[in-house]
């Protein structure tokens, strides 16, 4: 089974801290993928059974390589590309403090599929306590594609 976790994480690697802990829930069988770092092709999201994906909150939004990633998905699907929504998706969130970028996170990306669970919520550095969560959010993704 293939997991998906795709994220931006930029400023102090805090989503990138909590993608590993999604990524090391659901074990083997899960790709970190840094939209910061490198534009993710979204014709390949068909390989995976599963997909994570975290952002910052960046001025109570979500982070613009994030947005690329669904306008990218969106054209794909119009040109014809199939089997990219409708797989079972897990949601986290990094903020400043703030954390207004929830709301507008859920509603874009609950396009993508059925999410699982609850979005994971973090401030700043990620506690042990959010990275728990984490790990619970991989494992529940991964009991949703046995
Ligand atoms: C351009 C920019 C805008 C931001 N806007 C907000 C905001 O509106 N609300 C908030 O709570 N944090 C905001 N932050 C803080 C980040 O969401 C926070 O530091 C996050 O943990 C960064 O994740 P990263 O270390 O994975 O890049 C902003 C940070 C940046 C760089």
């Amino acid at each position: 089974m293939k997991a998906l976790i795709i994220y931006h994480s930029q400023q102090h690697g805090n989503t990138g801290k909590m993608a590993e802990a999604v990524a090391e829930g659901f074990g083997e069988g899960a790709t970190l993928w840094n939209t910061n770092e490198k534009r993710f092709d979204v014709t390949k999201v068909p390989e995976y059974d599963c997909i994570a994906v975290g952002t910052p909150d960046y001025f109570s939004y979500i982070a613009g390589t994030l947005k690329t990633f669904m306008d990218d998905i969106y054209i794909a699907e119009r040109k014809g590309v199939k089997g990219i929504s409708g797989k079972p998706v897990g949601l986290f969130l990094s903020h400043g403090g703030g954390g207004r970028a929830k709301e507008p996170f859920e509603k874009l990306f609950k396009r993508l599929g059925d999410v699982v669970g609850e979005t994971v919520e973090s401030s700043r550095s990620p506690s042990a306590r959010v990275l728990d969560s984490c790990r619970e959010l991989g494992k529940k993704l991964a009991a949703e594609v046995q």
